[in-house]
This record gives C-alpha cells, structure tokens and sequence, in this order.
C-alpha cells in the first residue's frame, strides 16, 4: 500500500515526503527573510514580471484577458479564503461587455481563529499579492479595488499603505483605483456579502444570493471577491505556467497550500508545502500534556 509505505517512512525518518513523488516545497513564502519584502526586493525575485509577460511589455506577444482566465483555470487554482471555489470560474462568471465599473474586492479581513496566513504575505511579501491583485484586475476588466483589511493589522496597513505609494509612483501598467479598506472588527465581516455590506457603510450582514456578486455585488456592480493567498498564487501560474503549478499538489488539489500551525503543539509556525506532502513533524510533540 502505497500511503501506508510512506507513512510509516515519514514515521521512522521524519522527513518530509509526500504521496506523487513531485515537487512539495513553499513557493509563495520562498526565499523571504522578514526582510526582503520592498518593491526592489520582489523585482529583484522576477517580481511583476508575469504582470509584464502579460501585457507584452516583455517584448514578447502577451495574452488576451481570455488566455489569463483560461490558464488560472487550466492551474486548478481552488480559493484560499475556506470554500475552496476554482478561481478562474469565478472570474469567467463576472459578465464581459458590461456597461459599467466591476470591482475586486480582496478579502484581507483574516478573523478566523489561529489564522495568519494572510498577515504573512502581507508583511513580509506584499507586493507578491499586489502582483496578483492587478492580474486579476487587468484579466477581469476591473475599474475599482477594495483591500478589506482585518483592523487589528495595523502592521500590514502600515506597510501596505507605503508600498500601494510606490507602485503608483512607478507603476508597472496603468492602475485601477486602489483603497484600503479597514476592517470592522466582526468575524461575518469575512463573510464576502457581510464584507461588501460593510464596505458599503452598513452593518455587516450576510446578504441573500442570488444574485451572485459576479452580477451584483458591490454597490450593484459586478464584483469578483478573492482572498489574498488566491491572489497570490497568482503571479507563480502565469509566470511559470499552469502545467508547473498543478505539478504541486494531488488531484483536484493544484498547488500549495500555507499550513498555520498553532495550539499545543512541538512548534508553531506557518509552514507551505503541496497539498499530498506529509510534512507533520511540528505537529506531533505537544509540549506540555492536554488539560
Ligand atoms: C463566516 C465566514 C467568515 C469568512 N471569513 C473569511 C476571511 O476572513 N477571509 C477570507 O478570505 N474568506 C473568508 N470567508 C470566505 C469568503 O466568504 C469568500 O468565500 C472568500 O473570501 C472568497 O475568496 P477565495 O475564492 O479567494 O477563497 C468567510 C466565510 C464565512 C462564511
């Protein structure tokens, strides 16, 4: 049996491993040191250089909006915000010839307990997430961006806040409107209708579907709603290609994932591997006994 065979390796070595014998390691998070995280730092990683592949500012021919949503599609992309939906459908769903502004609203509120996934890239990669963001936005057509930020992510607002400066002093393509949203401080504020609400000005509360957001969401537009770790996966897809992306990961689940581990545990920390690794080894140890 072949899981029970790895398994028991891992078992008696305790070295990662995983169940399709591909690639396993973190791509989103690699190479980053707590510091490395300014504009000139992500350039110099081959930063925005998917955004400029795209829009043929590379020298080369560029995609059309269609092939970008169609290989987000092809890398099997599942949303990293909980319910997993394929990306590049949900950005098919927003209408083409729409007479009127789309938006993208980014998920940034991170309230559920023990998580920190988003705050990570944020701090120490922003600009990997804001290469994401304006693919999506160049690929859906959009006029508007909402970074809904968790409040207590006074940090990231810090940060974010420098480094949206930069890029509109030296952009890379012609930018959509950006704002910074803060957050409400209410966990259904995570909830995307509860989010769209609040940003709207009222109380977060989780609106009926239909209508999708895709046909009326923020302000009654056609607005496309993902999480910071979907957008950020982003830049690796069309920089290094579908096929490369779903090299990671098993079946329907294409990628990596950034596992937050936290609790009564050997050692915490976030750690990203390709869905199908087994790669426990700070899980198994509890420090202390239960109580
Ligand atoms: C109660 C509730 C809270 C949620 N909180 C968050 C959150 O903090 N961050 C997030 O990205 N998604 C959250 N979601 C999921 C969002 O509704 C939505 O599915 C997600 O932002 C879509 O982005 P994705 O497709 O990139 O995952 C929450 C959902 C529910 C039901």
């Amino acid at each position: 049996m072949k899981v029970e065979q790895i398994l028991s390796q891992f078992q008696a070595t305790g070295v990662e491993t995983c169940f399709h014998d591909r690639h396993i390691v973190a791509q989103i998070y690699a190479g980053l040191d707590g510091r490395n995280w300014r504009l000139r730092d992500y350039e110099s990683r081959g930063g925005y250089q998917a955004l400029r592949k795209i829009l043929g500012l590379d020298g080369g021919p560029g995609m059309t909006p269609d092939q970008v949503v169609a290989e987000v599609k092809a890398s099997g992309l599942r949303g990293r915000g909980g319910a997993g939906f394929p990306t590049g459908l949900k950005w098919s769903f927003m209408p083409k010839n729409y007479n009127g502004p789309k938006y993208l609203v980014c998920n940034s509120d991170e309230g559920e307990p023990g998580t920190f996934k988003d705050r990570w890239c944020l701090e120490r990669d922003p600009h990997r997430f804001l290469e994401g963001l304006l693919i999506a936005a160049w690929a859906v057509g959009i006029e508007g961006v909402w970074i809904y930020l968790r409040d207590e992510y006074h940090g990231c607002r810090a940060i974010l806040e420098r480094e949206l400066a930069r890029l509109q002093a030296d952009p890379p393509c012609a930018l959509p409107v950006i704002e910074l949203r803060r957050g409400a401080g209410a966990y259904i504020c995570g909830e995307e209708s509860a989010m769209i609400e609040s940003i709207e000005g009222k109380r977060g509360i989780v609106r009926a579907k239909p209508p999708l957001p895709a046909l009326q969401g923020l302000f009654g537009q056609p607005t496309v709603i993902n999480n910071v770790i979907t957008l950020a996966s982003v830049p690796i897809i069309m920089a290094k290609g579908a096929a490369f992306y779903k090299d990671f990961g098993m079946g329907r689940s294409t990628g990596t994932l950034p596992f937050q581990i936290t609790g009564n545990i050997k050692q915490g920390g976030l750690v990203e591997r390709a869905f199908g690794s087994v790669s426990y080894t700070h899980l198994t140890l509890p420090t202390t006994p239960y109580v």
